[in-house]
């Protein structure tokens, strides 16, 4: 299927209502493959292996999962205890993204209130609605957004205003937008002048295949650079603003992000440079508040490292780059505390990287973490 005839998100379901179909992100920006999901264990492999990755996707992913399990029900009936089953199998898939509990939780509490023969097309709407959300949280990130970009495009009197960011927190990891990118393509369609820092990631490089690739699809102009060369740009006065995504807000403002955001911030702390994270509230996990103890950090495997994936003679190939004994770890992601980050950009509006911040836009939240 041509991934140009179609307004792209990376999830969609087939015009038949029973398959959820996937850009297969593990092979961007080299081939086009779209993966089709039609049971349970296909959506669980599909999030761990990473063909759909990202906060926010991995979430929508994670609900169409339990639609799946609710159409392919054993003898044609959803019952409780099967749902129930099917939803811890999802949400252990991979454990740092809070998403994905986040979008499966909420289609079982819909289903299991739905009568028997109900349950289906409630799991269908309530998935899809999920993905309409957010898609329109992160639309309103990127105007919620924009004023940074342009206060500092008026500051330097038009002149590229120079933003990093750190793997991909684009439209492919969210449906549509992106959140860190948001309000890059919204200052960008507005005419300011951008540039983009593009981190390249390893050992997956989400940044140098996925964020280069949409970016340079809407004409914005940027650089990939390998993941240690920030700190050397912030010292040289070559980062106005660095905006990342996240995996995982505490509910006092702590942040998971892929691994290496954490020395991104420092570095932006050391020289005075604002360190913006974006994020939907489906990303916030109100129930902790210490990111170090509490957040659980994905371990992945090691051949990740090891091995380094691109085009070789006209197909995506692996290969070895380190002595073939060498042990390898690879932690997927990390924390950067609170006190790093200047501030939130959320579908409500900027605020501090605090519980205040937080509860400030989300009221309704305010209350006593549970640490359940
Ligand atoms: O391992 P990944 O590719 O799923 O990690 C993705 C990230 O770390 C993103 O920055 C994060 O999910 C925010 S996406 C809007």
């Amino acid at each position: 299927m041509s991934m140009e005839s179609r307004v792209l998100r990376p999830i969609w379901l087939d015009d038949n209502g029973s398959t959820v179909n996937v850009i297969d992100q593990r092979v961007l920006p080299h081939e086009s493959i779209v993966a089709e999901l039609r049971t349970v264990d296909h959506v669980i492999t599909a999030i761990k292996d990473m063909f759909v990755r990202g906060a926010p996707l991995i979430g929508v992913t994670g609900a169409y999962g339990l639609f799946l399990a609710a159409l392919n029900a054993p003898e044609g009936k959803p019952e409780n205890d099967y749902l129930i089953q099917e939803s811890y199998r999802l949400k252990a898939a991979r454990p740092t993204a809070v998403n994905l509990s986040w979008g499966v939780d909420r289609v079982l509490a819909a289903i299991l209130q739905a009568p028997l023969p109900e349950r289906v097309n409630t799991a269908r709407r309530v998935a899809a609605d999920i993905a309409e959300e957010e898609v329109e949280n992160c639309r309103r990130i990127g105007e919620h957004g924009f004023p940074l970009i342009e206060a500092v495009s008026q500051k330097k009197n038009g002149a590229p205003v120079n933003i990093l960011t750190h793997c991909n927190a684009g439209w492919l990891a969210c449906v549509e937008y992106g959140t860190a990118t948001a309000p890059m393509y919204v200052a960008f369609n507005r005419g300011i002048n951008i540039h983009v820092w593009v981190d390249e990631t390893r050992p997956l490089n989400q940044g140098a295949r996925l964020t280069a690739w949409e970016l340079g699809r809407h004409g914005i102009p940027h650089t990939i650079i390998t993941d240690n060369a920030g700190g050397h740009l912030m010292q040289h006065d070559l980062v106005d603003l660095v905006i990342v995504g996240t995996d995982r807000t505490t509910s006092s403002g702590d942040v998971a992000n892929k691994i290496g955001t954490y020395l991104k911030a420092l570095a932006a702390k050391d020289n005075d440079i604002p360190f913006y994270v974006a994020l939907p509230s489906s990303t916030i996990d109100w129930t902790i508040q210490d990111g170090l103890t509490d957040i659980p950090i994905e371990k992945r495997d090691p051949s990740e490292v090891r091995y380094v994936q691109g085009l070789c003679q006209g197909r995506v190939q692996s290969v070895l780059v380190t002595p073939a004994d060498s042990p390898a770890a690879n932690y997927a992601f990390d924390v950067t505390p609170a006190r790093l980050v200047t501030g939130f950009i959320t579908e409500r509006g900027i605020c501090t990287a605090s519980h205040e911040g937080l509860v400030g836009l989300f009221p309704e939240k305010n209350q006593k973490p549970t640490n359940m």
